[in-house]
């Protein structure tokens, strides 16, 4: 029997025996329109493209001559899918890839560009034909900010600097005639710069006061050029690892990094006889540990900006989540540092959950990359050959494209328990927001697999609240997932199952699923 034949039969078992689809739970969300007054950033939907497995190549850059519709090498049903999710920022070259990535090496004729060895992923070999004026390319395709991360690890201060005034310059300089041998006369006014990643590790194992000081050092040769101000991002901590975050944010000096970054990955869920877990091949208790891996990220937040707020109580100074989403085991068959994985209704909740955190922290997360967008991790996209998924996660995101810098709505949530082999978590996770034209938008999720949950959203003030709407992203199975040809499983569907009476709103969300209702609330 073939796996995925014994996952569906698995699938409908659980649906048909393990699931109690009639019981259902309260739970009560309270509203404060009033004390909206935080942005949450658009940032926070960002995304991230490394030089990693089939993410570049082969998921946005396809082979010379290739047959797979494409301009200039970038394929277009990759650029139409993301351009449905308004992708507000793109951050490259990596990841580990940043901290041996030398900007020199990709510009100029492809023929002429050396190869090096991807040391960290596969150690394959990369022929630069992907650099800097092929990225920018993209991030115009996607209309998109570009998030470039400089190489601290193992290269120099002139290197960086010179990348910056080769981005930047709009003076007469060697750096900036290069550009315009290259093809581009105009300066690329690039805003967002991380200066290193994960510095403590595959980035040049530094201990925070080392990386503390080399990033002050690093960063007062990164300029500004014209009006363009520079958002330099310093590498952050790697999860719970807080004296990182005390060094770098007490030994800053004003001006030498406007970001701080924090990754945080889902993974280590306690899968029986598995390392990480599996993407698709997983049962109620992988489920559970998930959703209460995931959780941690709430934690974090609050945990490394409570240290931030000693040193900047106005926050000035953004943490930017840089690095998060699912990290499974490989798929069968594939390159184990490749990192491809499949992407299920798990997914979608796990982005759905880190999502609303993202946005209930909004007066401190700045922006956030879900790792990766094509081909790898949790991807919103997975290709094959002239083949293209838009995966469950996918969906998540396009279904919160409401929140992208709308005002984040304060809410008090009063959960149901999810409950599992004497563990509980909060089953209902939620976050709102309210748009220019007085809209709100109330995205909830329910992590239970096998209960409906009833939650009743209030809005204290408001006498009613009319033009009301309803998305959901849901399954019947645990493990479901898009597959390459054939009918996709998880989308966005249309919701109606909610009933409003005066400022209430009461909504009956099936098992793990996605609801957005849209509504205007009137005083
Ligand atoms: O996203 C994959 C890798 O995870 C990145 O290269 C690195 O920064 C992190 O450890």
């Amino acid at each position: 029997m073939s796996i995925r034949f014994s996952l569906k039969i698995a699938g409908i078992l659980f649906f048909l025996f393990g699931s109690s689809i009639d019981s259902i739970s309260q739970s009560k969300v309270i509203l404060y329109l009033d004390s909206a007054k935080h942005k949450i950033s658009r940032h926070i939907y960002g995304h991230f493209a490394e030089h990693l497995g089939r993410c570049i190549y082969d998921g946005f850059w396809v082979e010379e001559g290739s047959k797979i519709p494409n301009q200039g090498r970038i394929r277009l049903d990759v650029v139409d899918a993301l351009k449905e999710l308004d992708i507000p920022n793109l951050r490259w070259p990596g990841g580990c890839f940043a901290d041996e990535y030398h900007w020199k090496d990709g510009i100029g004729p492809r023929d002429q560009r050396p190869t090096m060895i991807n040391t960290n992923w596969g150690g394959v070999t990369e022929d630069n034909s992907f650099g800097t004026h092929e990225f920018f390319q993209l991030c115009e395709m996607l209309e998109t900010e570009p998030v470039v991360v400089g190489n601290m690890g193992s290269g120099t201060i002139q290197e960086m600097s010179q990348w910056v005034e080769y981005l930047n310059s709009d003076n007469v300089s060697p750096m900036t005639d290069l550009r315009k041998e290259n093809g581009r006369t105009d300066p690329f006014d690039i805003k967002y710069f991380g200066v290193g990643n994960e510095n403590w590790g595959c980035g040049g194992n530094m201990t925070p006061e080392y990386y503390a000081d080399q990033v002050r050092r690093y960063s007062t040769f990164l300029e500004n050029y014209g009006d363009n101000q520079l958002y330099k991002i310093a590498c952050g901590a790697n999860r719970a690892n807080y004296n990182w975050t005390e060094v770098l944010m007490s030994k800053r000096k004003r001006k030498t990094f406007q970001g701080l970054s924090l990754h945080y990955y889902t993974t280590r869920i306690k899968a029986v006889g598995r390392e990480r877990g599996h993407a698709i091949e997983f049962d109620e208790q992988e489920w559970f540990n998930t959703f209460s891996n995931t959780m941690v990220m709430d934690e974090l937040i609050s945990k490394h900006g409570a240290i931030m707020d000693k040193y900047d109580p106005e926050k000035e100074v953004g943490l930017i989540v840089d690095e998060w989403g699912t990290w499974w085991e490989v798929e069968e068959g594939t390159n184990p540092r490749f990192l491809y994985q499949q992407n299920t209704i798990r997914d979608a909740l796990v982005a759905s959950v880190n999502l609303n955190i993202f946005n209930n922290h909004a007066d401190r997360v700045h922006m956030a990359n879900i790792a990766q967008t094509v081909n790898v991790l949790q991807a919103m996209v997975l290709t094959q050959g002239a083949q293209i998924v838009r995966t469950p996660s996918f969906y998540t995101f396009k279904m919160y494209k409401v929140h992208h810098d709308a005002t984040l709505i304060p809410s008090d949530v009063k959960s149901a328990q999810y409950a599992y082999n004497g563990e509980a978590l909060d089953a209902i996770h939620t976050s709102a927001s309210l748009n220019k034209e007085g809209q709100a938008h109330i995205s909830l999720c329910n992590l239970d697999p096998k209960m409906n949950q009833k939650v009743t959203c209030i809005f204290p003030g408001i006498q009613k609240t009319v033009d009301l709407k309803g998305q959901s992203i849901s399954s019947t199975e645990i493990n479901a997932f898009n597959d390459f040809g054939q009918p996709e499983k998880i989308n966005i569907q249309a919701f109606s199952d909610f009933k409003s009476k005066g400022n209430e709103i009461t909504i009956n969300m099936p098992p793990m699923s996605i609801v957005m209702l849209e509504l205007t609330p009137k005083k």
